[in-house]
């Protein structure tokens, strides 16, 4: 790939530029990030940020370190240097449980995380293990079961027993039991039937412009997730290559052939 030895000397998109694309104004903030799993540094000086309520795809080829991005934000990294804010409090160091309860930041699982031999309403109830008291998990649970009819109709059922689609479905309403604002999403739409697919940008679209999420999605699929988003990314290396309006860098001829396949 030609991007590869252009990126060693290029130093990538600086932060006037990143913060410009954020409206109204960066609301999860990471600058100079360096990250990585035990000795391996993956991610290089990382800068990323995102407004309130604004969505933001990162693409890039296989092992670029995208879910890791995600993964330091949710503090399953070992971060080494940097900073990450959200709403100007600084969060790096926070463990999962606390961005989860205390920062608003929830996770949704890459792989097929449901628990099949559990009941729709057991899975939710799993995303509910951080709150006290009985009624504020039944209430938790049935606010999003009211939300999602098609789960509600099915929550004696095995989560097995349901499609790819409400599977996906069940995993993102775990995720919303924690009342999240900022929702890291990685590769929503892998291993999903093509009609499907369509069903989980809805339930997302929704999300964010009916409800304020922040949504920081990684995404194989770089022309559904650049359509989608409102800005878009590029990570080459545990860097960033390039950063622009996401419609803008579906535009982009270097994008195109790349990432689209054009
Ligand atoms: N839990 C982990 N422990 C050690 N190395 C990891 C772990 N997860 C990912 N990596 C490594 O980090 C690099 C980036 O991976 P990842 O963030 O998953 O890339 P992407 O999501 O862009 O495909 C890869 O070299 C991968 O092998
Ligand atoms: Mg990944």
């Amino acid at each position: 790939m030609s991007i590869r030895p252009a990126t060693v000397v290029d130093p990538g998109p600086d932060q006037t530029t990143l913060k410009g694309l954020c409206k109204p104004s960066p609301f999860l903030e990471i600058e100079g990030l360096h990250a990585g799993y035990g000795r391996t540094e993956i991610l290089h000086g990382l800068n990323l940020f995102v407004g309130k309520g604004q969505s933001l795809c990162i693409i890039g080829p296989n092992g670029a370190g995208k879910s890791t991005v995600l993964h330091s934000i949710f503090g399953f990294t070992r971060i080494t240097q940097g900073r990450i804010e959200k709403d100007g409090n600084n969060i790096t160091t926070l463990s999962p449980n606390q961005k989860l309860q205390r920062a608003g930041v929830a996770y949704i699982l890459q792989d097929n995380s449901v628990f099949a031999e559990m009941t729709v309403e057991e899975n939710l109830l799993m995303g509910a293990y951080l709150l006290k008291g009985k009624h504020r998990v039944r209430d938790a649970v049935e606010r999003v079961l009211e939300k999602y009819p098609r789960l509600a109709e099915r929550h004696h059922q095995k989560a097995g027993a349901l499609s790819g689609g409400e599977r996906r479905l069940l995993e993102i309403s775990r995720a919303l039991i924690m009342e999240p604002e900022v929702l890291l999403v990685d590769e929503p739409t892998i291993g999903l039937e093509p009609r499907f697919i369509d069903q989980v940008f809805e339930i997302l679209g929704e999300l964010q412009h009916k409800e304020g999420k922040t949504i920081i999605m990684v995404e194989q699929n770089a022309k559904k997730g650049l359509e989608f988003a409102d800005i878009g990314y590029v990570l080459v290396s545990g860097k960033l290559a390039m950063a622009d309006a996401a419609s803008d860098l579906l535009q982009s001829t270097e994008v195109g052939r790349l990432f689209l396949g054009g």
